[in-house]
Parts: structure tokens; C-alpha cells; sequence
């Protein structure tokens, strides 16, 4: 929506992400930049860890937006989004920040962190699929051209197309949702956000990242896998993400293994990219294994896991 709608002109049409963003956020600027809408500028980052002097010289005054995740999926932690906002605005640059991975565990000020748009999924926070929000300044998001088209969008429609050729779309956010509307997922959104607000922020965070650390310095043990990103930055988030370190090691056979040969245990895991594709080629591996944690996971299940990955490795590459 964001980027469809985004008013970009002649003098400012680049637009800035990291390779940190998942592919909601970064296909459509790279469609736009094929398409020769916008010039796109991908600000590397190392082991997760933005570098915000590097992204501060790709923020020039041809900038129109700067589009960066709060906290990535896979490489986990959290990314100084108040920061690269505050360098962004210096210049008169619009900021979008992806809070999908970061609203999990944390709690968000909008009115503090300096973004102009705010997104995130319901289904990144216990609640159904298919349905998240923008969050925006009013007068930003009535600067958005319109994204789909159809019922409960517009205010007027000439028939004379001649005399009256734009029809006249209706405030945000009615001209966002066009047809009838998926209320039973709006339903469950605030379902979810209601048992996620019934949690204390600070045990919260206190719990998860301890788990976090914990599992990322049992992995850090195993020879046959490599934790991706720093312990002291990992804690900071939800997850651990790691690749192979030994051929036989394969992160889509570890899976199957969680899934079918743990007697009485299913862990559920995500393998493969992510849809973080400019991460994983910055990387250079094809897949890595990512657990993510949460408010109902135990330290007990935390060791599970690091005993499972050992007796996989054990079994797939042997000692
Ligand atoms: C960091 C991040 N951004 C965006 C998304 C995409 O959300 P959706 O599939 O709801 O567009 C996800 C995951 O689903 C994510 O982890």
C-alpha cells in the first residue's frame, strides 16, 4: 500500500531498505525500481547490526522514503529504527517501519520512534491469518494514492468522464478498503492484541530473552551448526536463527526430524528463506533453520530442542 500509493516525484524518487527486509517490504520496491518508479538504495548490514553511518550516506536529498524492519526475522535482535528514523527526518525523508517481527515481544510508542507508517500481522501475534494494519499519520496516509480499487472507497464518480475525469476517493482509511471488509480477522487481530496486552512488558521481555540467550549458547556448542548474529543482539529479540556448519547438516532433513522422531514431541520450527531472499544471498546459503520463541515456551523446552539438534547432528554427520 505504501509503496504503491507513495506520492514520489521527479526530485524524489529513491527510496532506502536494508537487506534485512522480508520480501513484503522489499519486492515491491524492487518491482518499483524495475518498473522505474523509484531508484532503490539496499543498505547492507553485517551479522544482523545496521550501521547507521552507512545508512546515513544513503540518505541524500533525492530520498523520498526510508522502509526498514524493526526487528528482522531471520537474523533476529532488534534494529535502531528510532535512530535511522531521527537521520531520515533530518532530511525531510518519510519513514515506514515493519514491526511484524518486533510487536511480538515488545511493546511499540508510536508517537515516540519518529515513523510516518507503522505496519505488522496479526498472525505474527497469535491471531489469524490474512489480515494486519497500517498505522499512519492522518496526513500521510491521505497523501497515499489509492491501492485497490472497489466498494466503500470513493465519495463521488462522474458519469461525465470528460468534465469530471478523477472520481473522488474517500478519507483514509475508507479509501484503502475496498469490497466488504474480513471482519472475523479484524476480530481475531483484537482478540490477540488483547491477550498479548494482558502480559507485563518487562517479564515478558525479561523471559524470552532469556530463553533466546540460553538457546543460542546451546546451539553455539553444536560444531555441525552456526548461529547467526551475536548472543548479546539475539537476546534482544524472539529467535535464533542458524545455517549449517557441516555438509551432512541440513536444516530441511532437521525439520522432519523435530517433527517425526521426537517420541511424544512435535517442535515446530521454520526452515528455508524466510521470505528474507536478500538476506539469505548476503548470507550465502540457500537455507538455515529459524526457532522462534514466545511468552509460552519454557527453559525445560529450550533444552529439548539443543538435545534434538545434537542427536540429529549426531545422526547426520556423525559424533
Ligand atoms: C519481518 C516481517 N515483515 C513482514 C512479514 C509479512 O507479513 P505478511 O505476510 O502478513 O505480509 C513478516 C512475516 O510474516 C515478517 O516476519
Amino acid at each position: 500500500m505504501v509503496c504503491g500509493g507513495f506520492p514520489f516525484d521527479a526530485a524524489r524518487r529513491k527510496v532506502v531498505i536494508t537487506d534485512l527486509e522480508h520480501n513484503a517490504v522489499a519486492l515491491p520496491f524492487i518491482e518499483a525500481a524495475r518498473a522505474g518508479r523509484i531508484e532503490l538504495a539496499i543498505c547492507p548490514t553485517d551479522e544482523g547490526r545496521l550501521d547507521l553511518d552507512r545508512l546515513a550516506s544513503l540518505l541524500d536529498d533525492r530520498t523520498a522514503l526510508l522502509a526498514i524492519t524493526h526487528a528482522s526475522n531471520v537474523m533476529g535482535g532488534v534494529v535502531p529504527v528510532a535512530e535511522a528514523a531521527k537521520l531520515a527526518r533530518r532530511k525531510g525523508i518519510k519513514v515506514f517501519v515493519d514491526d511484524a517481527q518486533y510487536l511480538g515481544t515488545h511493546r511499540e510508542d508510536v508517537s515516540t520512534l519518529g515513523a510516518d507508517f507503522v505496519a505488522f500481522s496479526a498472525h505474527k501475534l497469535g491471531g489469524p491469518f490474512g489480515v494486519g494494519v497500517l498505522w499512519g499519520h492522518e496526513t500521510e496516509l491521505n497523501r497515499l494514492g489509492t491501492w485497490k480499487l472497489g466498494g466503500g472507497t470513493v465519495k463521488s464518480v462522474s458519469w461525465d468522464l470528460k468534465s469530471a475525469p478523477e472520481p473522488v476517493y474517500l478519507d483514509a482509511p475508507g479509501r484503502f478498503e475496498a469490497g466488504v471488509q474480513n471482519f472475523g480477522g479484524a476480530i481475531g487481530l483484537s482478540e490477540a492484541l488483547k491477550v498479548r496486552e494482558a502480559l507485563p512488558a518487562g517479564p515478558l521481555r525479561a523471559h524470552v530473552g532469556g530463553l533466546v540467550r540460553r538457546l543460542a549458547e546451546g546451539l553455539a556448542k553444536l560444531d555441525a551448526v552456526r548461529v547467526l548474529g551475536r548472543v548479546e543482539d539475539l537476546a534482544q529479540g524472539s529467535l535464533v536463527t542458524f545455517a549449517a556448519a557441516h555438509e551432512d547438516f541440513s536444516p530441511v532433513d532437521f525439520n522432519l526430524f523435530l517433527n517425526h522422531e521426537l517420541p511424544g514431541r512435535f517442535i515446530a520450527i521454520r526452515v528455508g528463506e524466510h521470505c528474507a531472499h536478500l538476506q539469505h544471498r548476503r548470507l550465502g546459503v540457500d537455507a538455515t533453520a529459524r526457532a522462534s520463541l514466545g511468552a509460552y515456551n519454557t527453559a525445560a523446552e529450550v533444552d529439548l530442542f539443543v538435545d534434538a539438534a545434537r542427536a540429529y547432528a549426531q545422526e547426520a554427520c556423525g559424533g
